[in-house]
């Protein structure tokens, strides 16, 4: 962990970024393994947006629940936090409910999460699939979009200095990754599967030594892929993707955002740029954070949050009191 001195205002907005992903993960931790995907997801969309009133920001989603048509909060486009006098103009991109199933089922890794930087520094990027590669600081630079899986292979394990039998690299288990997981295995790699949840294995590949995970590759959704571009940025992992528009409205829509050409190879700085502040709290127990523990009159949580411009990464265990705050954890 770097220790720094930082601006006051800027450390009080990493802690009420937390305090936002906190009142999502409360929320929806509620509806964990009651096996209701639309009430997850809907109580954290309502928490997450209810906590921004009090930011202290002149916010503006640009990556969020959807469009304005099928979201009714937090869509893009969506001003959130006070707008008042000289609140910072600030680009959000959210996700109050990241891996709604396994919120719904009780399985790992599901997280909310929030990232934040001046305007016109997150890639855009609308509801459709990417490819990507995830990689920890020790592989940064190391990844191409453009080559095989076997290659990024080679170059991540060359970059740590290790086999590539030494590497191991999460997937989603998806029909789609067949091809995918088997080129790792024939390079000798070996591979997580997990049900859901890139962001998270994406992070992942930033703390190796705790999560035991290298590398993410594979298709997922494009909106996840600059979230946890945003995560990398702050701690000096290193992202790469596509964004694989499988229709002609989905082209549109990526023209739409400002992506002329959607299949242009995109590096991290692509994905997103600038200084970012990023938050997440645990939902359901993962390999980065615990999930939200309730206890008699309230609730403890643990999140996490970190900023580029420092590189600093803090562990926030909190403790919540309901009865001090009457609402919070109930909607
Ligand atoms: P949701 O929380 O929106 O359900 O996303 C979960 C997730 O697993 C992401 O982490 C991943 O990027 C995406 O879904 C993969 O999409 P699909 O389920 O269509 O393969």
């Amino acid at each position: 962990m770097v220790m720094t001195r930082e601006p006051a205002e800027e450390r009080n907005l990493a802690l009420d970024a937390v305090r936002v992903t906190e009142s999502a993960a409360i929320a929806s931790a509620r509806w964990m393994g009651l096996g209701d995907l639309h009430g997850a997801s809907d109580s954290a969309t309502r928490a997450m947006r209810a906590a921004f009133d009090s930011l202290e920001i002149a916010g503006n989603v640009v990556i969020g629940e959807g469009e304005q048509e099928e979201a009714p909060l937090l869509y893009v486009g969506e001003k959130v936090g006070r707008w008042q006098g000289d609140d910072p103009r600030i680009d959000v991109a959210v996700d109050p409910l990241e891996g709604v199933r396994m919120c719904a089922l009780g399985q790992p890794n599901a997280l909310s999460v929030l990232a934040m930087t001046r305007r016109g520094h997150f890639l855009k990027a609308p509801d459709m699939y990417m490819d990507k590669i995830a990689v920890g600081p020790a592989g940064k630079g190391a990844v191409d979009i453009t080559q095989s899986a076997t290659w990024n292979l080679h170059a991540v394990a060359d970059a740590k200095g290790v086999y590539v039998q030494d590497l191991t690299v999460c997937v989603l288990d998806r029909p789609r990754h067949e091809g995918l997981i088997r080129e790792i295995r024939e390079a000798g790699a070996r591979i997580k599967l997990i049900p859901d949840g890139d962001v998270a294995a994406a992070i992942a590949t930033c703390r190796e030594e705790e999560s035991g995970i290298d590398l993410l590759m594979g298709t997922g959704g494009a909106p996840e892929g600059v979230m946890a571009a945003a995560a990398l940025r702050c701690v000096g992992g290193d992202m790469v993707g596509r964004l694989r528009p499988r229709s002609q409205d989905e082209m549109e829509r990526a023209v739409r955002a400002g992506i002329d050409s959607p299949g242009d190879y995109l590096k991290l700085d692509d994905l997103v740029s600038g200084e970012i502040l990023f938050a997440a709290t645990g939902i359901t127990d993962g390999d980065l954070l615990k999930g939200v523990r309730f206890r008699r009159g309230g609730a403890v949580t643990q999140s996490c949050v970190m900023r580029s411009k420092t590189r600093t990464l803090r562990l926030v265990e909190a403790h919540h009191r309901f009865d001090q705050r009457p609402n919070f954890g109930e909607l």
